[in-house]
């Protein structure tokens, strides 16, 4: 009775003290020690559990109520029905023994019922205020509809196409996935945890882009000196912005699954990096430690991911299972759990959940439906997108054109335009927004022209995926000579009674994300036949792609004058499209990957260190013999309606010392005759040292809006955080004595050079 008077008697001081604003992160703790007093081993264990939401094949039918009444369930994903959501939270804090809420999650990875362009194209717009604005959007949404808690930002560096999370996340540079990573931070989070904010989940931890092959789940085998240089990078950035909590990769890191991998979990996120948060294992991966050949046994499983700093079992009830037994059993210590459940209660304090337990039913609607998001959306989405070519000036497009045939499968694709990962569309339930194709973005601008448009067989993975399955998708047989040639007569016909060919291809958003990973990186289907049919018309033929990866697209690259990069652009994505083509916004995004010939290319980067053969005998040099070696469109690169000269690279300091710093200024001229955003970008190399390092390493940019004939003056630091790298022979952080080259510009191949001296 007294504990109980005691726990309201918490409860009331603390609305008295948080309604409607933050509480710092020691005063949480403080709370949330106070409130572990009183909790038993079962409900601490409850807090280390993440149920599932929602009835999945894999997952049993029962409903979480019953667990959630005994204190047994600390959070629930995968659940986005809003009143259900308040049910549950009805539950946990009357029924309960101790009232504490549930921390609602979902995957919202960009955008609610507003989609927004995917992490792979907002990473291209160069600007992280566009990926932090939409992620605060995002997240005032899913606050609304009763999500306190996302599973963003996908910080993973990619270096190999064929990965299907590549679209997740920023693409292959650490120093744009930092940017991009520490403003997904503060989109959600804002300045600090609260109330009106959303926790990010930082994931995967770490590694998980550097699959063998490409192929998804595959283990990843990494240096330290590459772990620490390249793939931790972002997610170093993402806890030092205030990152809530981390997620633990799926798969094997150098042999020790990341979910029970202690060095990686303990030694580096907490110890070295001093994380307060609290990290979740990805789905069902606690108990993956025993399929991974890993872990003996379930309770073994629980055993080694607590003990290696994990937090929270996502769904596989390892933890709920196991872990009171492994303290009566003296394996692990109460303190221990209490550790583990500390930070969990804290974020859930800070999150003000306590004090407001419930989304307001009432308000939802309105929030989800703010039409300012299709505005901010539309913007967003047309600076994502990257112009890879255009010959001749075939972009911009004129308003006079009468009549346009609108080939390939993504022409009028409600579903593609938005991508993958869509919080209403994910497990089938439908998207709830109004996507805009780009049959519809041609419409809206020219109304009155006649636009024919040729579809092509529907695209189909070879093997189906999960979210195919759960939308009841089935995988189709590729069409029959027969078909492909009646498609093909059909393109033909429709360009050639066409002023201009649009073609909308590239890969249905199944094909890309978890568990989709490819070998090839071709268009699929038919849809290089149907390209290169109205090519053979003569007619002036513009690409627009939509997909989730750089393709293969070396055929169109050689014969199509015009391509545009639309990544999947989002609910206003035909919108978004019809105003990059028709020029009311001229493109300034850039490629955040380079971008490969072939599959087999695959892992390119631009950051690879050089060779013995660098580049004089042809005959040695580290190539293919069969193709080029170096990519198609290089890092950094994107074309504009405009030009941009670069000139006059200076630096404030020829020489510094170590622990110095210098400052990097170059000026950039439209040149051209239209307005248009440069990316100011500055790559350095450093000739000699401890270790070889990468031929170009970016370490600034800047999108700037430039006017016919004006000019700029960008300025960069160039101090202790640009300079410094792990060394593999010093087993640490240095800046050391040598030369470096300077080089700034449009792109990674830029070639405008200084020279930095560092002395001891
Ligand atoms: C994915 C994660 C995701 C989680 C929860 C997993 O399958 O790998 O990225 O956050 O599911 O939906």
């Amino acid at each position: 009775m007294f504990r109980k008077t005691a726990l309201i008697l918490l409860v009331l001081a603390t609305v008295a003290k948080t309604y409607g604003q933050a509480i710092s992160r020691d005063e949480s703790e403080q709370r949330a020690q106070a409130l572990l007093k009183q909790m038993n081993l079962d409900e601490k264990v409850g807090q280390l559990n993440q149920s599932a939401g929602i009835q999945m094949p894999m997952l049993g039918s029962e409903k979480p109520d019953t667990l959630i009444e005994q204190g047994r369930v600390g959070s629930i994903l995968w659940l986005t029905n809003v009143k259900e959501i308040n049910r549950l939270q009805h539950i946990a804090v009357e029924k309960s023994r101790l009232h504490i809420p549930i921390l609602f999650a979902f995957d919202v990875i960009h955008g609610y019922r507003t989609v927004f362009p995917v992490p792979l194209a907002m990473a291209s717009s160069w600007d992280p205020g566009v990926e932090e604005q939409a992620q605060h959007f995002a997240a005032q949404d899913a606050r609304a509809a009763g999500i306190e808690w996302t599973f963003t930002p996908m910080v993973d560096i990619a270096r190999d196409a064929r990965w299907g999370r590549i679209v997740e996340g920023a693409g292959e540079d650490p120093y744009l996935g930092k940017a991009m990573a520490a403003a997904q931070v503060r989109g959600f989070q804002g300045d600090q945890l609260g109330p009106d904010s959303v926790l990010v989940c930082v994931k995967h931890f770490a590694g998980y882009g550097a699959a063998d092959g490409g192929r998804d789940y595959d283990s990843s085998y990494i240096p330290e000196e590459l772990f620490r240089n390249v793939y931790l990078a972002p997610f170093y950035a993402a806890a030092k912005a205030g990152a809530g909590s981390f997620m633990s990769a799926y798969m094997d890191l150098n042999d020790v699954p990341a979910s029970g991998n202690k060095w990686l979990l303990t030694d580096i996120l907490r110890n070295e990096w001093g994380f307060k948060g609290f990290l979740v294992s990805d789905a069902f991966a606690v108990g993956s430690l025993q399929v991974h050949g890993y872990a003996k046994d379930p309770s073994d499983a629980a055993y080694k991911a607590i003990t290696a700093g994990l937090n929270m079992d996502m769904a596989s009830q390892t933890y709920t299972k196991n872990l009171a037994q492994l303290v009566k059993d003296g394996k692990v210590t109460e303190a221990q759990i209490d550790a583990m459940v500390l930070p969990i209660l804290a974020a859930k304090y800070q999150l003000g959940l306590f004090d407001h337990p419930y989304a307001d039913e009432s308000k939802v609607e309105a929030t989800l439906n703010r039409p300012e998001g299709l505005t901010l959306e539309r913007k967003l989405a047309a600076r994502s997108m990257v112009l890879l070519k255009n010959d001749k000036q075939t972009l911009p497009l004129k308003t006079s054109i009468k009549k346009i045939a609108l080939i390939g499968p993504l022409g009028d694709s409600t579903h593609d335009i938005e991508g993958g990962w869509t919080v209403e569309g994910l497990f089938g339930n439908g998207s709830k927004s109004h996507p805009v194709t780009l049959l519809a973005g041609l419409k809206n601008k020219l109304p009155n022209a006649q636009i024919s448009t040729v579809s092509g067989p529907e695209l189909s993975r070879v093997f189906p995926g999960l979210l195919d399955q759960l939308a009841g998708k089935k995988v189709l047989p590729p069409p029959t000579p027969q078909e492909t040639a009646d498609w093909i007569a059909k393109v033909k016909a429709a360009a050639s009674d066409a002023d201009l060919v649009v073609a909308a291809m590239g890969e249905i958003a199944s094909m890309s994300s978890e568990a989709s990973s490819r070998a090839t990186l071709d268009l699929p289907g038919i849809q290089q036949q149907m390209l290169e049919a109205a090519v053979a018309t003569g007619k002036p033929v513009v690409l627009v792609l939509l997909a989730g990866r750089p393709l293969d697209i070396r055929w169109p690259a050689e014969h199509v004058p015009a391509i545009l990069e639309a990544w999947y652009p989002g609910t206003e994505g035909g919108n978004a499209i019809a105003d990059v083509l028709f020029g009311d916004v001229n493109p300034g995004g850039k490629l955040p990957v380079s971008w490969p010939r072939v599959a087999g290319a695959e892992p390119l980067y631009y950051n690879h260190n050089l060779t013995h053969e660098p580049e004089d005998r042809p005959q040695f040099t580290s190539r293919y013999w069969d193709i080029q070696s170096k990519p198609l469109y290089p890092f950094g690169y994107g074309l504009s309606y405009t030009t941009f000269k670069f000139a006059n690279l200076k630096l404030s300091q020829a020489s510094i010392g170590t622990d110095g710093s210098t400052q990097v200024s170059v000026e950039v001229t439209n040149t051209g005759s239209v307005a248009g955003d440069a990316v100011g970008q500055v790559y350095i190399h450093q000739r000699w040292g401890s270790a070889s390092r990468p031929v170009r390493q970016l370490k600034g940019f800047q999108r700037v809006a430039l006017q016919p004939g004006e000019t700029k003056t960008l300025t960069f630091p160039l101090g202790k955080d640009e300079l410094e790298f792990w060394s593999p022979q010093t087993k640490n952080w240095v800046v050391e004595p040598s030369t470096f080259d300077v080089w700034a510009g449009e792109d990674s191949t830029a070639p405008l050079h200084a020279e930095l001296t560092v002395t001891q």
